[in-house]
């Protein structure tokens, strides 16, 4: 049985149909399923079987799901895999509660894991469960912090995101009997195509389509995230001698209201304290911007692949490589 049959097959008819309709609603809307594919890959590439990995692949998947219903309130998020996010169609307290309950039916499924390699499963899953949240207030924080690096940001998406797609792959070698070896290989190897694949995803919710990427343009221009475009385009001003774009001005801070507003002067400082789209893509246009997150993307990538050289090499290694080539061109 594949990962979107197992996942189609559980039942959310339940009651109170407010707690558990919202978690039918996200599961059945797809999705890249890019993190039970990672796990039941690495499994399979280590000699497991997919009947022994579905509930930690299963886990994986429902628990991403319940980041993202957090995730959308926390972004002010309006539109998910091409459907009105949860709290949209619903409210907060159904994305907070039904996503609560998302976690609770992740755990549920790494409970039915054999007792021999549930406790390590567990300390490997909690793990990576506490840093997404401190990934996650790493990038709220940023909202606020002028002075925000590159460093910092790679650090919060080694957290936030990385760590989802390094975990994933590790305790599929884990529950295939992988030495510590292989399973390290392809956490690093997950470490490295995540951090191309949250570069990749700040880069779609600004060049992407809505209708293949499934969610809203311009949402992190709009929300003051501080994204590897943004911080780019900032050093990029910082370090050369490129003109201010014709608004001149010289800060680059933006400094904010106590309301959250941009000041009118920052914005008209430095268009990137704008929080107008158009305003902002010009300038990530003129600075190179696009092109620089492009290079970026292929060189974490290549880098991922070196890890793989480390791990046994049958037809999973292949799909793995193939798999991280795939995501760099990615439009959804
Ligand atoms: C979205 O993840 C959250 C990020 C880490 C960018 P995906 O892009 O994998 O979302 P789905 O599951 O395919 O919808
Ligand atoms: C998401 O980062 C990371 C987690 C959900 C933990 P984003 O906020 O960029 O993800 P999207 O763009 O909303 O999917
Ligand atoms: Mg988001
Ligand atoms: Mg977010
Ligand atoms: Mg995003």
């Amino acid at each position: 049985m594949d990962i979107n049959e197992a996942i189609q097959r559980l039942d959310w008819s339940k009651e109170p149909v407010g707690l558990y309709a919202p978690i039918g609603y996200t599961l059945e809307a797809g999705g890249k399923r890019l993190r039970p594919t990672l796990c039941l890959t690495a499994a399979l590439l280590c000699g497991g079987t997919e009947q022994e990995t579905l509930p930690a692949a299963m886990a994986l998947e429902i628990f991403h799901n319940f980041t993202l219903l957090h995730d959308d309130v926390m972004d002010n998020a309006q539109v998910r895999r091409g459907r009105p996010c949860v709290h949209r169609k619903w409210n907060a307290n159904t994305a907070i509660l039904s996503g609560d309950q998302m976690m609770i039916e992740a755990y549920k499924m790494l409970a039915q894991l054999p007792d021999r390699q549930l406790p390590s499963v567990l300390r490997m899953f909690n793990r990576m469960a506490t840093e997404i949240c401190e990934g996650q207030q790493y990038d709220v924080d940023f909202e606020e912090k002028d002075n925000t690096t590159i460093e910092d940001y790679m650090n919060m998406i080694r957290l936030k995101t990385s760590v989802l797609l390094a975990t994933a792959l590790q305790i599929g070698a884990y529950l295939a009997g992988a030495n510590d070896e292989v399973q390290h290989a392809l956490y690093e190897y997950g470490i490295l195509i995540g951090l191309a694949f949250q570069i990749q995803d700040d880069y779609l919710d600004c060049y992407g389509d809505e209708k293949t990427f499934g969610k809203a343009i311009g949402g992190d221009i709009r929300e003051g995230k501080k994204t590897w475009l943004w911080l780019t385009a900032q050093s990029v001003l910082s370090h050369s001698n490129l003109p201010r774009s014709e608004q001149g001005g010289s800060p680059l801070s933006c400094r904010r209201r106590t309301d959250g507003e941009p000041t009118a002067k920052a914005s008209v400082d430095n268009p990137l304290c704008s929080r107008d789209y158009d305003i902002v893509i010009a300038e990530y246009n003129r600075l190179g911007v696009p092109q620089k997150a492009l290079q970026e993307i292929e060189k974490l990538t290549l880098q991922a692949l070196t890890y793989l050289d480390k791990v046994p090499q049958n037809e999973y290694t292949d799909r793995l490589r193939q798999l991280a080539n795939r995501l760099v061109t990615r439009k959804s």
